[in-house]
């Protein structure tokens, strides 16, 4: 069958494999650290490309979920809170370079196109990723929503906080990323070493007493009390975002993915509980139900590739 390259851009790392058709993986390269400077993120994305290339010769198209604001269809990545390209007519670049045809989409709707497709799915659901930065997917009667240019959905800069002290990567003071994602987690875990320093998540700092969301985790499942209240912090205020997402599209499904999502019901349980606490009207609705993303962080660049057999079929 027809064969996709899928990457993921993310605020971290680049993932790339390929797909078919039907979505099954087909090869995978091992995710490489994300550069910090545009040109060479280019350099990576094409190694990654050509090495998946050289492997599956027959190849038919490319897609790329990035993370950042990206228009749609034109594939031009405006800005990026995390991550280092800004006006990048990305998709252009790709079809210049590949020869093949490209789609570029949001690093999180992509994931959520995955979810939708071969994962945890529903007619009307919501996708978060919860990495680096925090994302946001919807499928809304079986489409994905992407507004009027491609950049709609972002849940990361959801304002949730306007008085807090956090400021967020895109400048603003107050959005759920800086208080949500995997960077706040270890920012979380930096302060709880330092205020019990013979404890677990000490022992995990480094020189300058700096812990990473992927230690606090660790130390989470290791059942450190002082790391499960950090990763219960994390899901107070992802339950806050979902709660409004659902106030305002009614979904069935709410979908948590990204890294720091591997932590389960470590953070999905506080997570459900705030959000029941505070989506409104609680008492007399069907509460959607909020699940982990099946296809786990591999989910971006799935829904990348998929996303680009499916637009070549649409408009060949
Ligand atoms: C960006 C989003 C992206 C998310 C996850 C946010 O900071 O604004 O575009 O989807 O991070 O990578
Ligand atoms: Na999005
Ligand atoms: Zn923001």
């Amino acid at each position: 069958g027809r064969l996709a390259i899928g990457l993921d851009i993310g605020g971290t790392k680049i993932a790339a494999g390929v797909v078919d058709a039907e979505g099954r993986v087909t090869d995978r390269v091992p995710a490489v650290p994300c550069p910090s400077d545009q040109a060479t993120i280019l350099k990576s994305v094409s190694v990654l490309i050509e090495a998946l290339r050289y492997r599956n010769p027959g190849v038919a198209a490319v897609g790329v979920g990035a993370a950042g604001l990206v228009r749609w269809p034109e594939g031009r990545v405006l800005t990026a809170p995390n991550t280092a390209y800004h006006d990048l007519p990305l998709r252009r670049l790709l079809q210049e370079s590949t020869g093949l045809p490209a789609v570029v989409e949001n690093d999180a709707n992509a994931a959520c196109w995955a979810e939708y497709r071969l994962g945890n799915s529903a007619a009307h659901m919501a996708f978060v990723t919860v990495g680096t930065g925090v994302g946001g997917g919807l499928v809304l009667a079986g489409r994905p929503f992407r507004g009027r240019t491609g950049i709609a959905t972002e849940i990361g800069h959801m304002i949730v906080d306007p008085h807090g002290t956090e400021r967020c990567g895109c400048g603003t003071v107050g959005c759920l990323e800086p208080l949500a994602s995997g960077r706040a987690l270890g920012r979380y875990g930096s302060a709880a070493a330092a205020a019990e320093p013979g404890g677990a998540l000490a022992a995990l700092a480094d020189g300058s007493g700096r812990v990473t969301g992927e230690a606090v985790s660790a130390a989470a499942h290791a059942g450190d009390p002082a790391a499960r209240a950090q990763l219960e912090r994390l899901g107070h205020w992802l339950g806050i975002g979902v709660a409004t997402l659902v106030n305002l599209f009614d979904v069935e499904l709410v979908v948590i993915g990204g890294g720091v999502a591997e932590a389960g019901e470590l953070l999905l349980a506080p997570l459900r509980a705030s959000f029941a606490r505070y989506v409104t009207a609680a008492a007399h609705r069907e509460l959607p139900a909020v699940e982990p993303a099946r296809l786990g962080p591999e989910a971006g660049w799935i829904g990348a590739a998929l996303l680009a057999l499916d637009h070549e079929e649409e408009d060949p």
